[in-house]
């Protein structure tokens, strides 16, 4: 917060309800062309110190900072530093594995059931039609594997119920949590969990990016980092704490202990995930620290809280993952924001043959890193800018002939959150494939584009450098 704070990122909002409130300023910062972090303090009902982030890795500079970069970030650079580590974090979170601490804020306070109440800390509904109240957003929930012991953090949504003396867990069939606590189910009837809610946005980055299963998140943001990160352990389960997390629940679950949970205003931009009963906490232990901070980050129409964050992310293991499948060409990858990071992405591609757009199209929609929830790949030319929708429809409109050029996939990883499924039960979606790159065989034929050369722009640039000046 202190580096937000130097580079004029941060914002302190003072005395903001937890009822809509936060969420609504929180939602409008996000349209801003740069949002800051919210850090919201004296929240109505609760004692000072008791905070609230949001925001936090919304801008290309608090990302960088976040993910080791530095500051001096934009979109591209961000990008263009990315490239090729996805696959170096993955192959060296191992080198980097989580060292043990005893000392930590977390350990500041600890208490034990039955006196459990997370109703002292100022929990946001964060949307007017949310089922409730959402402490865990921005969160990790860790679990194991109970063959292996390898360690999962996901990010999936909490919230409180029974007025704070317990809370659900949503999380999607298929996520690597899921699978655990599916296996410890089968193997011992419960299984042991821990949910870290405020932590170093790290976590958040790491917990709500897809991980290569095995892989333990908090290895893994220790290969982000350069350097382990510390954790503390927890005393019923024997799971790992963040020493960073400001406040974590540890116990149980257990497969006949459900509550109703949602709606909530989800990354699509709707509430449009199932209202199932999902599975609540048997809470042991409550950790946090003096004053802690929850991190918040709500999705809900985009651009969202996160969304910015899953974009750059997405497009760096996107870029990565077509680079490793022995694809050539691709210049650049863009998972846009107005699809949550997950339904457009477009991808720019120097064609060396025939056929070449199609394969970088068709491995795009259906790559593990991308094959999720995706809805439209759209594979255009390398003089096209990827990350800017307007070039990017305007290849689409010159370059593209629907007839010919728009493929259709069907039966392929959809899920019910998905607002066009939401009433058919099924998890299957179809996608398009949109080939907007000029026919390879018609490359040299095909009409020049009419716009000065690079040329005629720098001397023009230099001759009226005021007028012209970039950004302006
Ligand atoms: C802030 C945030 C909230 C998320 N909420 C959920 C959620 O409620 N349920 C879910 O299944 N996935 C959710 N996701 C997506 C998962 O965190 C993501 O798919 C992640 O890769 C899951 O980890 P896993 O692959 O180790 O299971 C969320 C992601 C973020 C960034």
């Amino acid at each position: 917060l202190r580096a937000v704070d130097q580079i004029g990122q941060l914002a302190t909002v003072e005395g903001a309800d937890w009822d809509l409130e936060i969420g609504t300023v929180s939602a409008l910062n996000y349209r801003r062309r740069s949002p800051l972090a919210l850090l919201f303090d004296d929240i109505a009902g609760y004692p000072r110190g008791y905070r609230v982030l949001t925001g936090s890795v919304s801008s290309a500079q608090r990302l960088g900072y976040t993910l080791g970069l530095g500051t001096a970030q934009d979109d591209r650079s961000l990008v263009e530093n990315l490239r090729g580590l996805p696959t170096r974090w993955q192959n060296t979170a191992a080198q980097h594995r989580a060292t043990q601490t005893d000392v930590a804020p977390i350990l500041d306070n600890c208490v034990e059931a039955p006196d459990v109440d997370l109703s002292i800390f100022p929990t946001p509904r964060w949307h007017e039609h949310d089922g409730g109240r959402y402490l865990g957003t921005g969160c990790m929930v860790i679990t194991s594997d109970p063959h292996s012991g390898a360690v999962n953090g996901g990010a999936y949504r909490i919230q409180l119920q029974d007025d704070g003396r317990t809370a659900t867990i949503n999380i999607g069939p298929g996520k690597h949590g899921h699978q655990n606590i599916e296996k410890w189910f089968a193997s011992e009837g419960r299984a042991p969990f821990v949910a870290s809610m405020g932590h170093d946005p790290i976590f958040l980055v790491v917990a709500g990016t897809e991980v290569p299963a095995g892989v333990s998140e908090l290895d893994y943001a220790g290969a982000v980092l350069g350097r382990p990160v510390e954790f503390v352990r927890a005393g019923e389960t024997g799971l790992p704490i963040p020493a960073t997390s400001e406040i974590a629940v540890e116990g149980w679950l257990t497969p006949d202990t459900t509550r109703t949970e949602g709606p909530f205003g989800e990354w699509t931009g709707y509430y449009s995930g199932s209202d199932a009963p999902v599975l609540a906490m048997n809470i042991s232990r409550l950790y946090f620290r003096d004053e802690p901070i929850i991190l918040g980050a709500p999705p809900g129409l985009p651009p969202h809280d996160y969304s910015y964050m899953r974009s750059v992310m997405k497009s760096a293991m996107i870029l990565d993952g077509l680079t490793s499948s022995g694809l050539t060409g691709v210049t650049g990858v863009w998972a846009h924001e107005c699809g949550g990071g997950r339904l457009l992405i477009a991808v720019a591609l120097k064609q060396a043959y025939g056929g070449h757009s199609r394969q970088a199209a068709y491995l795009t929609a259906q790559g593990p890193f991308s094959a999720y929830m995706n809805r439209y790949v759209i594979v255009v030319d390398d003089d096209i800018d990827p990350r800017n929708l307007d070039e990017v429809m305007w290849a689409v409109c010159t370059r593209s002939d629907p007839a010919n050029d728009i493929e259709i996939m069907t039966k392929s990883w959809g899920d019910s959150v998905d607002p066009v499924l939401s009433s058919s039960n099924l998890p299957y979606n179809s996608r398009a494939v949109i080939d907007a790159c000029r026919d390879f065989h018609l490359l040299t034929k095909f009409p020049k584009v009419a716009h000065p050369n690079e040329s005629l722009i720098q001397a023009a640039r230099r001759r009226w450098p005021d007028l012209l000046a970039e950004g302006r």
